[in-house]
């Protein structure tokens, strides 16, 4: 049988690293993309192979859209060598960054700077690869709990979140009849780098987070990462358009 492929934007830390690794113990090739840290992203790359599971590493900026033609094709030559395939078949747009600022101290650069990672990057980078995507395949964006409900300081991180979220359904209504489900996943706070590590570091953070989310803790990557691997898998083929929350019940 065909190895399944998925590509993970930011698999070298936090959530991706946790959603490629969760999806290779369920026997899927993984081609995982790092901005900076080459090691981590070797390092899960190794990890993935142990499992008897093959897997490659791309560098990849996000927020830059002149080099996704490059990167597309860097893509199809992994497809090739390592897979022997012309196509793949799940997209995480995971990669992302962080940037606390009130709403009336944000600049013009904190704003292009989340709208080209969170929005505009993720909106070309889908339109670049779909023609690697394979019929039948499935995308998964990842929103935030800051899209629903609201914390001082992520106004513009949280507005491009939404804007996902509404690209989520139009992706969904456009590529439906390629057979292709786009749904979108909104962690609450997770104990990752993320913003600095403060939902794992700052210990006041963490009980204020805790103690507002229904199953009394904050989230970790495996809570994430488990719940990627389900939503994409075949029991899951007949969603789409569909945002999906997995907080823990954060701010009901
Ligand atoms: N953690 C949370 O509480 C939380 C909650 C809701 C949503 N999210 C979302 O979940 C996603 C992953 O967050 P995380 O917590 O896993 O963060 P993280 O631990 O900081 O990891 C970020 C990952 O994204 C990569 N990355 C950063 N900037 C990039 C860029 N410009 N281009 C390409 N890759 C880039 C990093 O690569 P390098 O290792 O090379 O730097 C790393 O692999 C983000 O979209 C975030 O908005 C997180």
């Amino acid at each position: 049988m065909t190895q399944s492929i998925a590509l993970v934007t930011g698999g070298s830390r936090g959530l991706g690293k946790n959603a490629a690794l969760k999806l290779a113990q369920k026997g899927i090739g993984i081609i995982l993309t790092y901005r900076n840290n080459q090691q981590d992203a070797l390092d899960v790359v190794r990890e993935i192979e142990s499992y008897g599971v093959k897997a490659a590493t791309l560098a990849l900026n996000v927020g830059d859209s002149s080099s996704f033609e490059a990167f597309a094709s860097d893509v199809q030559k992994q497809l090739q060598q390592v897979w022997q395939r012309e196509s793949f078949d799940y997209l995480i747009n995971n990669a992302g960054i962080g940037i606390n600022v009130p709403f009336a101290q944000t600049s013009e650069a904190q704003f292009d700077e989340l709208m080209n990672i969170h929005l505009k990057g993720p909106f070309f980078l889908t339109q670049r690869l779909l023609p690697l995507l394979k019929d039948g395949g499935r995308i998964l964006n990842v929103s935030s709990g800051l899209a629903r409900f609201a914390l001082p300081g992520y106004a513009a991180y949280a507005a491009m979140k939404g804007g996902m979220e509404v690209l989520t359904r139009y992706q969904a209504k456009e590529l439906g009849a390629r057979g292709i489900a786009v749904n979108i996943i909104a962690p609450g706070a997770i104990e990752t780098d993320f913003g600095g590590g403060q939902v794992r570091d700052n210990a006041q953070m963490n009980q204020f987070v805790a103690s507002q989310t229904a199953l009394g803790r904050v989230g970790l990557p495996d809570d994430i990462g488990n719940a990627i691997a389900a939503l994409l898998s075949d029991e899951l083929g007949w969603m789409t358009a569909q945002r999906v929350e997995i907080s823990g019940g954060m701010f009901l």
